[in-house]
């Protein structure tokens, strides 16, 4: 292995203060909390289906946490916590949008909040689909060849001889982030600044600005290419290239949907296989089972349990009079453990009827990434399982805990093997 190859360029420390999730970088979402928020959204669901107040608030959480639909404080704010509640706002994309303003992303503003994320309607999906091919399941093997297994083999490589590692960090945080930046044509040396630069959308255009530029001139066999040789159809038919600022919007959303997630459920996923030692035995012995161990962790934990919607007209959603200009959150993670849908809703059991969750959102904006992610959670993991022996929690080391409130996953990972 030589001193470039990718888990050798990235900087140990840097991603531990990058990816912990109590560290000052992640504090921002609620990344100090550390209790068990369920049996709070067991009590709030069974109370009223809609409750008037953000869902840090309703939690007990103290402090100011930010994410979607945040802080917004001179707007009414309502959550739900219920399956059903929270399916309907997500479908019902008129009534409940994803931003308070229309999107213009030709401007010069380059970011996530100007990018098909906060969009609607007829613009979201005209956008959507310049990418959506890239994202589609028979497009999984394109990404696990290109950038996933390469990546995971080395990182492997990099602790099989030590008998222990700490595997949240060290493993799962650089997975995602070395393939999405791998997949935009990012050098490895430059995938953890563009991951810190990620608040600072004119520092990572300085970095996109000469892989767009060479793109132009010559596309090749990745992300970007896909997105300059993008034809985006107006309203009245017309075609047109993308801008650069419309590329950089795209490629921010991608980063920051695609790095900062997919680690955090695969911590979450093997957790909750590694605590289960019978369960981690079922997988070694049949890997198929894996596919259903990460839908099920993405139900019983998902990583990011609130989205949240604006409110476009007067509406009486489930008995309550939600006014216009309202925000609206919706607690997947409560929906994702409603009785009413799954019994024994908090334990983990892979071995459950497979019934669509949230986790992954729902309706016009749910996750574009999700096979992607499912890709690089199954090959991480088996990865893994082939290679470290015996691979089981180290009974000396502080055990893992999840912790977080808008962004959830678990502490450090101390594994034993051989
Ligand atoms: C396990 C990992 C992941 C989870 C739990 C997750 C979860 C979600 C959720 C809940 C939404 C809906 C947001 C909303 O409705 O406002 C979403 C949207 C999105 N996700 Fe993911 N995501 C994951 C991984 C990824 C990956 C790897 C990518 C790839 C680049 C990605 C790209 C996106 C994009 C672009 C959107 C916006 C889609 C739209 O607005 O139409 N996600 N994700």
């Amino acid at each position: 292995m030589t001193d470039l190859s990718p888990p050798a360029a990235l900087d140990r420390d840097r991603i531990r203060e990058l990816f912990d999730l109590r560290s000052s970088y992640n504090s921002f979402s609620g990344g100090d909390y550390t209790d068990d928020p369920y049996p709070v959204w067991h009590e709030l669901r069974a109370r009223a289906a809609v409750h008037e107040g953000t869902v840090h608030r309703l939690t007990g959480y103290p402090g100011e946490a930010m994410f979607q639909g945040l802080p917004f404080p001179d707007r009414p704010h309502f959550s739900v916590f219920g399956f059903e509640a929270c399916d309907a706002a997500f479908r019902d994309s008129e009534t409940f949008a994803s931003s308070p303003v229309a999107i213009n992303p030709i401007g010069d503003d380059v970011g996530v909040m100007n990018s098909m994320l906060s969009m609607g309607g007829d613009q979201h999906r005209r956008y959507r689909a310049l990418v959506q091919p890239s994202f589609v399941p028979a497009k999984a093997k394109w990404w696990i060849v290109n950038w996933i297994q390469e990546t995971v083999q080395d990182l492997v490589d990099r602790i099989a001889g030590d008998g222990r590692a700490e595997l949240n960090t060290d493993f799962c945080a650089a997975i995602p982030v070395l393939t999405i930046t791998g997949s935009f044509g990012v050098p490895v040396d430059q995938a953890l600044v563009i991951r810190e630069s990620l608040r600072d959308p004119a520092a990572v255009v300085r970095i996109l600005a000469p892989i767009v530029a060479a793109r132009r001139e010559s596309p090749s066999d990745d992300l970007i290419s896909v997105l300059v040789q993008a034809e985006l159809k107006e309203a009245d038919g017309t075609t047109h290239t993308l801008s650069d600022a419309e590329i950089y919007s795209f490629a921010i959303l991608l980063l920051t949907a695609g790095s900062g997630t997919t680690w955090k459920q695969m911590g979450i996923t093997l957790t909750a296989l590694l605590q289960r030692p019978e369960v981690l035995a079922a997988v070694r012995e049949d890997r198929t089972l894996l596919k259903a161990c990460v839908e099920e962790s993405v139900r019983w934990l998902p990583t990011d349990p609130m989205f949240s919607r604006h409110v476009t007209r007067d509406v009486d959603f489930y008995g309550t009079t939600l006014p216009k200009g309202s925000v609206l959150h919706m607690c997947l993670g409560a929906a994702g453990r409603d009785p009413e849908r799954w019994d024994r809703p908090d334990e983990f059991d892979p071995y459950r009827p497979l019934k669509r969750s949230l986790g992954f959102g729902g309706g016009p904006h749910i996750c574009l990434g999700m096979h992607l992610a499912r890709a690089e959670i199954t090959t991480g993991i088996n990865a893994l399982l082939d290679r470290l022996p015996n691979l089981r929690l180290d009974p000396d080391a502080e055990q893992p805990r999840y912790v977080g409130l808008y962004e959830r996953g678990a502490t450090e990972i101390p594994v034993l093997f051989g």
